[in-house]
């Protein structure tokens, strides 16, 4: 009853609270707080043992960090549950008062794992001068278009996306938050040939997590027994996950998981249910003539 009453509260406040602004820095949409606070985003120091989580919204960030902090505490699930997500992993550029990713890093004693999804040209210098090992995390187009669309309508940190038609060429045309999909996948992979990055892919994590978060194990220089690593692959599955209030964001305000919840279906392929035959055409079109100068490849079916 209680809970019922507290949840009604909360939409209440959801109704009335303001949406989000974006501005935009070096020609890449960013939310305001990003692009206000910028020379001080630009300015921070990594340090040498900070781990970076980077990727494109909604390709499968709040999967990786859970799965990294399980590895760090050794596959245990109490620990991982200390503390909601952006508490755990700093969200480097989301500054939306009191909330401030770069403070909380600022604070953060070492060992830090950040969060960012900043392109790799607005990444602040210091990661790269402090050769900080880098997990990126790409998603393919499609499904990563839908889910940031249900992300719109249901967290008001962003503007209104508009229909789905209209959210279709906004992605297209690379205006959305945290610029272009396109440029963002490939920037990452090419900085990937001369930096300590591991970049992974949403459907191969789907397909076959074992092998997955064993190279995140690897790569964080871990040795886990087979154990620890089924047990870590069952706590940071989609349906366990979903039921975590620490890794499932009903703790965030801004976000009403009513209209679309945070752990909303976690499949490869969903963008079937949602484009129509022309929008298909059209975007595979497109994404042949942007695609065309990068080796990278990606698996839309599931
Ligand atoms: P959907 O909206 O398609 O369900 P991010 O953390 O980068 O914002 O990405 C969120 C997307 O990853 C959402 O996709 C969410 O459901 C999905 N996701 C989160 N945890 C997952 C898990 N354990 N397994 C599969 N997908 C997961």
């Amino acid at each position: 009853m209680f809970q019922e009453k507290e949840k009604e509260t909360m939409e209440q406040e959801w109704n009335l609270m303001q949406r989000g602004k974006v501005s935009q820095v070096k020609g890449v949409v960013l939310l305001k707080g990003a692009c206000d606070y910028w020379n001080e985003i630009w300015d921070f120091q990594a340090k040498p043992d900070d781990i970076l989580i980077s990727s494109y919204p909604k390709s499968g960030t709040t999967w990786l960090q859970e799965i990294v902090d399980m590895i760090q505490n050794n596959g245990d699930a109490e620990k991982t549950r200390r503390a909601p997500t952006e508490i755990r992993n700093p969200f480097l550029e989301k500054i939306r008062l009191p909330y401030s990713g770069l403070d909380q890093a600022n604070k953060m004693p070492s060992p830090r794992v950040i969060k960012t999804h900043l392109p790799v040209q607005l990444l602040p210098p210091s990661f790269w001068e402090k050769n900080c090992k880098m997990i990126y995390v790409a998603r393919n187009a499609k499904d990563t278009m839908v889910s940031f669309f249900h992300f719109h309508r249901m967290d008001k940190i962003f503007p209104d996306a508009g229909s789905w038609e209209e959210y279709f060429e906004t992605f297209l045309e690379g205006k959305g938050v945290w610029g272009s999909w396109y440029d963002h996948v490939k920037g990452w992979w090419k900085a990937k040939d001369t930096n300590p990055i591991l970049y992974l892919f949403y459907e191969d994590i789907k397909k076959n997590p074992k092998c997955e978060i064993g190279k995140v194990m690897k790569f964080l220089g871990k040795n886990l027994d087979e154990k620890v690593l089924d047990k870590i692959i069952y706590y940071t599955s989609f349906n366990v996950m979903k039921k975590n209030p620490m890794s499932n964001y009903t703790y965030d305000s801004s976000m009403n998981h009513s209209i679309s919840p945070f752990m909303r279906k976690g499949v490869v392929g969903d963008w079937k249910n949602h484009f129509t035959v022309a929008q298909n055409e059209r975007f595979n079109e497109d994404y042949k003539e942007k695609m065309a100068d990068t080796t990278l490849s990606f698996s839309m079916e599931y």
